[in-house]
């Protein structure tokens, strides 16, 4: 069996920075209110119409694969993570094949929200493990800013997300100095609706028994995003934040050490712990459980919100890029999110 590692890493940010205070044009919040709660000071938006999700995952992925010495007609198989993809189908997987020119290989799209890096990660390390692939193209990408509720009263989730992508490009390892060490995955649907975005879907609120409304009233065939939707503000994403923090700050730390022990590892081993940037309390909380100095714990949400599948990826490339993260160094990756699904990646540099 081979082990993998990331022989190249890359990130795309937008130009366009909108902070806390740009926030308060369009609803009612404050600076104060979001870095305190969440951390967050900026953010990044995407170009309205000149950058999409795949856009900016070809720019990362770009830097990825020059730095891991090859070209993209080399990549073998792509898996892209995202939640907000250009067309509900396809997926942005195969638009990142036709938009680099690769060739005509397999192109895997998760749904798995704030943890779908690490899943992606996961897929592909174990492609690698078979021998079944040697140049797999990870990526993480998100488009937030083009469907989130900026009126006061979806406050609560928008001024948390940001845009942005984040790409890597697994190989198998030559030497036992870099490689995955192992990934964790887990699930518990209970609470699927307290973080989700409900529509278009084809639930015809079969899970939440609410009242049929939407459905009742649409024409045949178009049950699938409703007008009454539309006008009930229904078509964006639904968080109860408290619920999420509570449930965050148990499993974060949980499938943490659950890596760490499958290897047989402390927390004080670790080198550098990548979590998902969804809360900057999120991550101290966890820190501090974990008895971690801040030099182990790399956290880049006050630049660029919670960019979902694309922050694992994000804050990666800028730890490596700043110099925290060496050859041999044994660095954790740890998501969190909407499912609730839940992952760890521990690697050896
Ligand atoms: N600006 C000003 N006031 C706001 C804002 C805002 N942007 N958003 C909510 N409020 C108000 C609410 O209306 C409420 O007012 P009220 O008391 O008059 O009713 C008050 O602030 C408190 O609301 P809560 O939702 O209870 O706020 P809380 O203190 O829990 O903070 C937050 C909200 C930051 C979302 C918190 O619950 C949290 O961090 N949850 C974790 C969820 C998370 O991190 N999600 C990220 C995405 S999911 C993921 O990546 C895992």
């Amino acid at each position: 069996m081979f082990s993998s590692k990331i022989a190249g890493i890359g990130m795309y940010v937008p130009n366009n920075v909108v902070t806390n205070q740009d926030l308060t044009k369009y609803m009612d919040t404050s600076d104060e209110w979001i870095q305190e709660r969440t951390g967050i000071k900026e953010r990044r938006y995407a170009h309205r119409t000149e950058e999409t999700t795949t856009t900016m995952a070809v720019e990362a992925s770009k830097i990825a694969i020059e730095r891991a010495g090859i070209t993209p007609q080399d990549i073998d198989f792509i898996v892209f993570a995202t939640l907000s993809p250009d067309y509900y189908f396809p997926g942005c997987g195969v638009l990142v094949q036709r938009a680099m020119k690769m060739k005509e290989i397999g192109a895997l799209d998760i749904r798995n929200q704030c943890s779908g890096f690490v899943y992606a990660l996961s897929v592909a390390d174990q492609f690698i493990k078979t021998g079944m692939y040697k140049n797999i193209l990870v990526i993480g990408s998100e488009k937030h800013s083009f469907g989130l509720d900026f009126s006061t009263r979806g406050r609560n989730v928008s001024v948390i997300f940001g845009d942005g992508a984040g790409a890597v490009v697994l190989q198998p390892s030559s030497d036992d100095q870099s490689a995955i060490l192992s990934t964790h995955l887990h699930s518990d649907g209970e609470s699927a609706e307290i973080l989700a975005m409900y529509n278009p879907g084809t639930h015809a609120n079969h899970w939440t028994k609410e009242p049929l409304a939407n459905f009742d009233e649409a024409p045949i065939g178009q049950m699938f995003m409703s007008h009454n939707m539309i006008d009930n503000a229904q078509n964006f994403p639904f968080m109860d934040g408290p619920s999420v923090f509570k449930k965050a700050v148990v499993k974060f730390p949980e499938v943490i050490v659950e890596a760490l022990q499958a290897n047989g590892y402390q927390p004080s081993d670790i080198s550098v712990l990548i979590p998902h940037q969804a809360n900057l309390r999120i991550a101290q909380f966890v820190q501090q459980k974990l008895g971690l100095r801040d030099d182990q714990v790399f956290n880049n949400i006050h630049k660029y919100g919670n960019t979902t599948a694309a922050s694992v990826p994000i804050a990666l490339c800028e730890a490596w890029e700043a110099g925290k993260i060496k050859k041999g160094d044994l660095v954790c990756l740890a998501a969190f999110g909407s499912g609730f699904t839940w992952a760890s990646c521990l690697m050896k540099w």
